[in-house]
Formats: C-alpha cells, sequence, structure tokens
C-alpha cells in the first residue's frame, strides 16, 4: 500500500477500504505521509466527497488515534452547536438542563471564530476556572451534575492534525470530512446522549439547508451506530442569536434568560433543545420534558443552578466586566429590519477585539456589539439600533449600518428552528 496508489484511487472516484483509511491517517499522524501528499488528498475528498460507509470508518479510526474518555457515569449528555454568531446557548443550556438531573460533563473549545468559544466566554466571568483535573472533574459532576472545561486529555489527535491542514488548504467545508471531524470528538468525549445545534446561512459553517440536511442525516447515524442517542437541530444563523455579540457581553444575556428574560429566539431555541436533551437523558416524552426545561426556566431553577456551577468553578457571578466606552448607533431610516448579516456583524465583533485571527492571539473579553432590534421590528430613524462596547480598537458607524437592510414593507421574523433530524430508533448504550 502506497499514498500515490490510495490519492489515485480516491481520483477515479473508487471506494476506499478501512485499511487504506487508516493507512491514511496512521502515515499521517506518524510523519510518513507529508502535508502536501495529504492536502492533495483531502482536496480529493472535499471535491468527490467520500460514501457513508467511508465515512463512518474514518470517524472511527480518527476515534481510535488517541484517548477515549471514561468519566465513570453511564448517562452523560453532551450538545453540541457547529458555531454561529451570538451563540451563547450552552451557557444557557448546560445549567438549566442540569437542574433536572440531566448530567452535563462537557469539554467545549476556545473560538477561532468571530467571537471567543464558550470556554473564553465563561472565563470573562471573574475567577472562573476552564481546567481542572479529571479526579476533580468527575467529583464536580458527581456533586452538582455539571462540569465545563476545556480541552483535556489526548483526544483524537488525528482530528488536532487533519483539521490544522483542512484550515489552510481550503478543505473545511467537505460535508464528510465535517462529520467525521465533529463525531469523532464528540464520541471520544465520553457521552451517551448527543444533541446537535446545526447552524446554517451566512454566518454558519454550512450554508445551505441541503448540505445541512446532508450532514445532519450522516452525524445522527454515526453517533447512533455508535451507540450514542444521537439527534440533529437545524436552526437558522443568517441573523445573530439574540442581542449581544462578544464574550462578557454574552454571558450576561445568557444570566438574563436563565432568569425567563432572555430574547426571544435564544429562549426557544434553549427550550427546544434542552427539551430534546432532557427527553434522551431522563427517557421521558419529549413534550413533557420540554415542559419541564420551561418550568425550571421560568421558575429559575436553572439560574441557581448556574450560582451553584460558577461558584464551583471558582467563578464571582456579580463580576462579569464590560468594556466602559459605548457609543450607540441610530436607525437611519423608518422601516421594517429585513436583514442582520450574520457574518458580517461578527467580523465587526471580531475586529473590535472580541475574536481571534490566529489561534494564539489575546482577545477582548470585555468588548462586544448588542442590537437593540432583530429581523421583523419596526424601527423609527433615529432610534438606538446597535449599543457598541470598545476599548482600544473601535468600527464606525458606517461598519455596522453596512450590516444591516431595511424595507417599508411588514418582514416577518425568519423561523429560528428549521428541522430536527432523529433516527428511527435510538439505539442506547446506556442501560
Ligand atoms: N468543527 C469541527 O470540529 N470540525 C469541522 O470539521 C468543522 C467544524
Amino acid at each position: 500500500m502506497n499514498i500515490l496508489d490510495i490519492i489515485d484511487k480516491k481520483e477515479k472516484n473508487e471506494k476506499l477500504s478501512q485499511e487504506e483509511l487508516q493507512y491514511v491517517v496512521d502515515g499521517y499522524l506518524n510523519g510518513t505521509i507529508k502535508d502536501y501528499q495529504m492536502s492533495a488528498f483531502l482536496t480529493e475528498i472535499d471535491l468527490l466527497g467520500l460514501s457513508e460507509e467511508e465515512t463512518i470508518n474514518l470517524t472511527n479510526i480518527m476515534l481510535h488515534s488517541g484517548e477515549i474518555l471514561n468519566l465513570g457515569f453511564d448517562n452523560i449528555t453532551d450538545k453540541h452547536s457547529t458555531g454561529g454568531v451570538g451563540d451563547k446557548t450552552t451557557i444557557v443550556l448546560a445549567p438549566l438542563v442540569a437542574s433536572l438531573g440531566v448530567k452535563i460533563a462537557k469539554m467545549s473549545g476556545r473560538g477561532l471564530g468571530h467571537t471567543g468559544g464558550t470556554i473564553d466566554k465563561l472565563e470573562s466571568i471573574e475567577g472562573f476556572q476552564t481546567s481542572m483535573t479529571l479526579e476533580k472533574f468527575k467529583n464536580q459532576v458527581a456533586k452538582i451534575g455539571i462540569a465545563l472545561v476545556g480541552q483535556m486529555g489526548n483526544l483524537v489527535p488525528a482530528d488536532k492534525k487533519i483539521y490544522a491542514l483542512r484550515d489552510v488548504t481550503g478543505t473545511v467545508d467537505s460535508i464528510s470530512l465535517i462529520a467525521s471531524s465533529i463525531m469523532s470528538k464528540k464520541l471520544a468525549s465520553g457521552a451517551s446522549n448527543i444533541v446537535i445545534d446545526l447552524k446554517v446561512g451566512s454566518g454558519a459553517l454550512v450554508n445551505t439547508l441541503d448540505e445541512a440536511k446532508e450532514l445532519a442525516h450522516l452525524m445522527v447515524k454515526i453517533g447512533n451506530i455508535n451507540q450514542r442517542k444521537t439527534a440533529c437541530v437545524i436552526t437558522n444563523m443568517n441573523q445573530p442569536l439574540g442581542f449581544a455579540i462578544g464574550n462578557s457581553v454574552e454571558v450576561l444575556e445568557a444570566i438574563d434568560t436563565l432568569k425567563g428574560q432572555g430574547p426571544e429566539d435564544l429562549t426557544k431555541l434553549v427550550i427546544k433543545l434542552g427539551g430534546i436533551m432532557t427527553h434522551l437523558a431522563l427517557n421521558i416524552d419529549e413534550k413533557e420534558a420540554e415542559e419541564k426545561v420551561k418550568e425550571n426556566l421560568f421558575n429559575q431553577k436553572g439560574y441557581q443552578k448556574m450560582l451553584e456551577w460558577v461558584k464551583a468553578q471558582g467563578g464571582n457571578i456579580n463580576h462579569i466586566p464590560v468594556a466602559q466606552n459605548k457609543i450607540t448607533i441610530l436607525a437611519p431610516i423608518t422601516g421594517y429590519i429585513s436583514n442582520i448579516d450574520a457574518l458580517k456583524i461578527g467580523k465587526l465583533a471580531r475586529k473590535l477585539g472580541a475574536g481571534r485571527l490566529n489561534k494564539d492571539d489575546k482577545i477582548d473579553l470585555t468588548v462586544g456589539i448588542v442590537l437593540k432590534h432583530k429581523v421583523g421590528d419596526y424601527i423609527e430613524k433615529g432610534q438606538p439600533l446597535v449599543d457598541i462596547f470598545y476599548n482600544q480598537k473601535q468600527i464606525s458607524e458606517e461598519e455596522i449600518l453596512s450590516c444591516y437592510t431595511f424595507q417599508n414593507e411588514k418582514v416577518n421574523p425568519p423561523k429560528l428552528i428549521i428541522d430536527i433530524i432523529k433516527p428511527e430508533k435510538y439505539i442506547s448504550q446506556t442501560k
């Protein structure tokens, strides 16, 4: 077997065997297959795709390239988001479902996006510790039912190396490669129930609904054949989620949401995702689970769990600093907001310092953009449209207004939850 024959075979769109895929992943990890050879191989996959069977095999090979966490609990629930602008869902969802007895032992990432990832956002809470020993992590889950940290252990080293190469070779958007990358990490992190929030739209990893559906079906299939109850919710990311975009401003919005005073779209999403997580974890009817989630949102039991969780990880919930400088951009005309470009506004948040361009960039957790209105709202000229919280770096009024379109005719708010993909029957490894 050699890499040139394998690239040649893929170029002819012939099926690759498990042994051939294993040979490529092992060879790339041990350095016998070079970056230029691997990038030729990934480019062929990007152009021609992989079959479902090849994708399943590749996921399993990647999964076994490193450590597989065993947390010692038999019913851990995980939620994954493919990432979007203003996406603070995990910070609301994790304590909310934990308050219902759903066990959350989650690892999250830092963002290489327009704003920080969940870990960066949580670090905007003064003192919040995002790393701890495995022992402490397990004890915290056993004691309060929730712990959330940055990456631990040597999980899926094959993905780390391949993803870094995909990032610089324009092969990030292959559906087969995304599915194997996400699912190998989810499977390695030890959860038995997995709910994926797959964003589609301008500010998302996938831009079309067809691609989103294909990816969702593939991930659900991979999860379930690996005996993890897996479901995927496809949600709209054409405009930012909620109002706040940044790090500390997003945590503050997450807290408002846990107090039952959050934005309508975020609240709706949390209830839907939380309902599915609770349904899978507690084995109860999905409607009943959704009702329980709603109840703990509005009676603030979810918020109480957040207080317990933040305290357990050393954070001071009363100290979440936001930049002192603020300017308010006013609406330039009277009319209905017909679009807020999520990608563009996300890039402006990064320009303020809220996100990274390179993985070692330092981000400013206190800066951000807070919208006053969403798509479908009617606004009069001169009314506040956006607040910008800034330090050294600034963005202009013109840049903010270029993210918006207005029209005279009424606009319906876009549908947030587009589709829910589940298997016909969940295959579970839990008793
Ligand atoms: N997120 C991942 O973890 N992997 C991908 O391939 C894309 C997004």
